[in-house]
């Protein structure tokens, strides 16, 4: 049976222990049949608040909150049984101080049965960090282009190029990794600075739009497969291109509806009514309450 193969669940110390090993392969999920559609080929599911964007229509993941991760986190770890769970941390959930952090962690892993909780930020929350770890949460870092400040990074542009940020950014990563993070996640970032905070860690970096200098790849599963396709990240390899595909199927549902073609015969369950219907149906019907 190959590893993929196996049922046994994959953990944060097995991942952590994987850097400089075998690439970590990872991706979204929102929901319980995309989660079990995974679980076979991934070795991370991430619940991410990138759900906001992706189902919801949020401008950014700002909008998105605790209750909602929780209940989107429910769905996928109830449906996923070898691959690690992660749930996004929501903004405003975590960033006030370590308690509000470790409260809103308790709340995830406790009602969603997630194995790890993510959450964005360097040195600023290297304390929320080890305050988590130290008690039983494992957490996945995530530096450099890291969403929730969209508005205090001006937009959603690559991160780090500039020296003097790339040396932010390093010591961001690193802080994460003292502070006891799992595995970090390295968005947006060129592939020279992807590649010197990949080396310099003693954990397993997670890259999404940060080249294959990482310890492993993120995507959002929706752009993988082509469903949201209002732009598409220059980052993204589009394995399947099934936005067309559902229009199609959609449209071609109420063509048959409208042209009384959907439901066939092979989609009714025949009944008293069918029995009403057929010939001689009457004539069975008094025959059989002359009996009675
Ligand atoms: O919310 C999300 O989906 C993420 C990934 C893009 C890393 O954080």
């Amino acid at each position: 049976m190959s590893a993929l193969k196996s049922t046994k669940r994959v953990t944060s110390p097995a991942l952590r222990d994987r850097k400089g090993n075998q690439p970590i392969v990872a991706l979204t999920a929102y929901s319980a049949p995309m989660a079990q559609r995974l679980d076979e080929a991934v070795d991370l599911i991430l619940v991410g608040d990138s759900l906001g964007m992706v189902l919801y229509g949020m401008k950014s993941t700002l909008g998105v909150g605790l209750d909602l991760m929780i209940a989107h986190g429910r769905a996928v770890a109830s449906a996923a049984s070898r691959a690690l769970v992660v749930v996004d941390l929501p903004f405003g959930s975590y960033q006030a101080s370590p308690q509000d952090a470790y409260k809103a962690a308790a709340r995830v892993m406790a009602e969603t049965g997630c194995g790890a909780v993510k959450l964005e930020g360097g040195r600023v929350m290297a304390e929320t960090v080890a305050f988590l770890a130290a008690r039983g949460i494992p957490v996945l870092g995530h530096v450099g282009l890291i969403p929730q400040s969209v508005n205090s990074l001006g937009g959603y542009g690559t991160r780090g190029r500039a020296a003097a940020e790339a040396k932010a950014i390093i010591a961001d990563a690193e802080a994460v990794a003292e502070a006891g993070a799992f595995a970090v996640v390295l968005e947006g970032l060129t592939e020279p600075l992807a590649r010197e905070i990949t080396e310099r860690l003693p954990i397993p970096t997670i890259g999404i739009g940060a080249s294959p200098a990482c310890d492993g790849q993120v995507l959002v599963t929706d752009d993988l497969l082509g469903i949201f396709s209002d732009f598409t990240p220059r980052f993204v390899r589009r394995y399947a291109d099934l936005g067309p595909q559902i229009s199609q199927a959609v449209a071609s549902y109420a063509e048959d509806v409208r042209a009384r073609r959907f439901p066939g015969p092979e989609h009714c369950v025949p009944g008293p009514e069918a029995v009403k219907a057929a010939p001689g149906a009457a004539r069975l019907k008094v025959a059989a309450s002359k009996k009675g």
